[in-house]
């Protein structure tokens, strides 16, 4: 395994759209790993591969990190088949939009189907802080990050917020 570099916006590379896989194999595997492993290292709950510059559409998440216990999931190919027009508003942060956080309204429920890291189809109905993530995430295979969904005076303060940061570690 091997920790990979997770790329800041306003990195163009983030807005790519990323590529369905087409067979789950060894390749894919040690990809997610990797992602595990640097979403672990930079204190992440989710991480998707575009964000260490792969342009596929695969997800890692683990939002039940606790007492040092680590249960990675990944999603790969994953598609949302339904969602409630109940909203639910979750502060938001993205390890490629460091130090900033902002409320973002999403669908409160969704169902899902993906491919497990075995490539097996797989159903799911979320709710919470998952249904919260694997929109954000799934918004990153789209080129979307959580500050494209704020107004746009919030998005061009934070933006410039982004931008200040980047300099100052340039020139650090
Ligand atoms: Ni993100």
């Amino acid at each position: 395994m091997a920790i990979r570099p997770i790329l800041t916006a306003p990195d163009p590379r983030l807005k790519a759209v990323s590529k369905s896989v087409d067979s789950v194999d060894a390749a894919t595997r040690r990809l997610i790993d990797d992602m595990v492993e640097s979403m672990y290292e930079a204190d992440g709950i989710g991480l998707a591969a575009v964000q260490v510059g792969v342009a596929q559409r695969i997800i890692v998440m683990d939002l039940d990190q606790k007492d040092g216990k680590q249960n990675p999931r990944a999603f790969i190919n994953p598609l949302i088949t339904w969602r409630s027009e109940e909203v639910a508003r979750f502060e938001e942060g993205c390890l490629s939009v460091p130090e900033i956080w902002e409320e973002v309204e999403r669908s409160a429920n969704i169902k899902a189907e993906f491919l497990d890291r075995e490539g097996h189809k797989q159903l799911l109905e979320a709710d919470g802080l998952l249904a919260t993530c694997l929109q954000h995430e799934m918004d990153h295979l789209e080129g979307v990050l959580f500050i494209d969904h704020l107004s746009k005076l919030k998005r061009s303060i934070a933006l410039r917020k982004l931008q200040k940061a980047k300099r100052l570690k340039e020139t650090g």
